[in-house]
């Protein structure tokens, strides 16, 4: 517990994150950053970074109603100590993405609407699975399906969204940076603190792995419906990331050639390097993965 104590401190908290890798960001990027032109001048490519932001502010609304309310049900001090840090990291994540879709030219008046036009249903449902465990007053269950499904989920989301913009738009990977830095943290909140949990309360194993199961249903249609709607422009900003390049070398990530992916193989490719993620982190926490039904 000491190692824990000081690792997930709020000292430790303020060291890393806003005196260290935030300190100097405005929203979480450059102070001079801002969206490419290419991009805010393209019908196609705003209209996908519209939606796109729009499920990340959708999964970061998730995590700030789950983690604020896990603060209330941790059973120890330092468990809700490091569950309020995470609180203000979730609010920044509500806060920076939705400042990005400002950025992209959605007026603050329409902020509600666009979102509820753009979130994804099963996103949707893949967060009231998680907050229904979380009002039921499960601290346990809570804690696996935000801080391993939902955060492990996210983290492989945002690092595949950095890979894909790292050149072509420094300002949204920068805030990427950001986010990933403090999933990572969160991720391994999760690991750490819930196996001995786990262990105390084998009786909640079952019922834990069913809900892991239904949100990684909900996760792979989620992926299903965002990547078959997202063909053309995927397409569109590959061709222009080609133009840019002038043939330079391709962006590579877990060993897949982003710039010349189709849609199907990128969502391929993203649903097995997080399902690989939740197996090795489940089975850390001594829970076994159970694959959902196949999304149809
Ligand atoms: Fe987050
Ligand atoms: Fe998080």
């Amino acid at each position: 517990m000491a190692d824990f104590l000081s690792q997930y401190s709020v000292q430790r908290w303020l060291e890393m994150c806003p005196q260290g890798y935030l300190e100097d960001t405005v929203y979480g990027r450059g102070a001079d950053d801002s969206e490419p032109a290419e991009l805010l001048d393209n019908e196609v490519l705003l209209e996908a970074s519209i939606a796109t932001t729009v499920q990340l502010v959708a999964g970061e609304r998730c995590a700030l109603a789950a983690s604020s309310a896990l603060v209330n049900l941790a059973p120890d001090y330092p468990s809700k100590r490091f569950l309020a840090t995470q609180t203000l990291d979730e609010a920044r994540h509500v806060e920076i993405f939705t400042q990005r879709l400002h950025d992209l030219g959605v007026a603050k008046d329409d902020l509600e609407s666009t979102i509820n036009r753009y979130a994804n249903p099963n996103l949707v449902k893949f967060a009231e699975t998680l907050l229904e465990k979380v009002s039921d007053g499960d601290f346990v269950a809570g804690v696996v399906g935000q801080n391993i499904v939902l955060e492990g989920m996210a983290f492989t989301v945002f690092e595949l969204l950095e890979a894909t913009s790292r050149d072509m738009n420094p300002k949204f990977a920068r805030t990427l940076q950001g986010t990933i830095a403090d999933e990572r943290r969160h991720v391994g909140f999760g690991e750490n603190r819930i196996g001995s949990l786990i262990q105390q309360y084998p009786e909640k194993r079952r019922d834990i792995e069913r809900m892991q199961q239904e949100m990684s249903y909900y996760m792979l249609a989620t992926f299903a419906d965002v990547f078959s709607s997202s063909a053309e422009s995927i397409d569109v900003g590959q061709k222009m990331a080609a133009d840019r390049s002038n043939g330079s070398e391709d962006v590579e990530w877990h060993g897949a050639q982003l710039g010349s992916m189709s849609a199907d193989d990128l969502e391929a490719i993203l649903g097995d390097t997080v399902l690989k993620e939740f197996k090795v982190r489940l089975g850390r926490i001594g829970l076994e993965y159970q694959s959902p039904k196949a999304p149809v």
